[in-house]
């Protein structure tokens, strides 16, 4: 596994150490309330048992499945939700939880929902990763442990072809990688 990353670009304690930041942030901002966090799967649960084992407050968690990549190392700009149903979030502060921010169509696809179908009475959106680039949706992150450059990344949570997503750190793959598992 480790053979086919090229380099790495955010090593495990440097990202730790910006979730003790991240956390803080999060539990001054919500102090006094008891947010909803909606963990966006696969790729936040890494980021989710990490950041919320850090935040001091009492909290509620739910999870939601969509794809945008469909596999490849490229956005289809298809966003599926794979249940039929919205968590229960009527008049709830939510914070939505994703591994990465990138084009910006999930997270808008998500957040709109949870306003407008789910009623939620906030929702605030937390990545570890944003990739800094002109995105297909107008979204800004609340909470961003780190901006990136506009390249494939995958670990922490990250995958490619659902693999790598249990690396301990943020790497970019080798490009014999790619292909072997394309
Ligand atoms: P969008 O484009 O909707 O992307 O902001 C969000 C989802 O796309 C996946 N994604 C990536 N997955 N390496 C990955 O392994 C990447 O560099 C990458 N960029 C986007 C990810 O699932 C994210 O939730």
């Amino acid at each position: 596994m480790h053979n086919d990353i090229d380099h790495v670009l955010l090593d495990e304690g440097t990202i730790l150490r910006r979730l003790d930041g991240m956390a803080r942030d999060i539990t001054r901002d919500y102090e006094g309330r008891m947010p909803t966090i909606v963990c966006i799967l696969h790729g936040g649960i890494i980021l989710m048992a990490d950041l919320l084992r850090r935040v001091e407050l009492p909290l509620l968690i739910e999870t939601i499945s969509v794809s945008s990549y469909h596999g490849g190392v490229e956005s289809s700009g298809v966003i599926t939700f794979h249940q039929k149903g919205l968590p229960d979030l009527k008049g709830k502060h939510v914070i939505l939880l994703d591994d990465i921010l990138d084009t910006g169509r999930t997270l808008a696809a998500i957040s709109r929902r949870f306003t407008e179908e789910a009623g939620a009475a906030s929702v605030k959106l937390c990545v570890l990763l944003r990739k800094v680039k002109d995105r297909a949706c107008a979204v800004e992150a609340d909470y961003v442990g780190f901006d990136i450059g506009d390249e494939f990344v995958v670990g922490y949570g990250l995958d490619y072809q659902g693999q790598y997503r249990n690396l301990p750190y943020i790497g970019v793959l080798k490009p014999e990688a790619i292909s072997r598992l394309a």
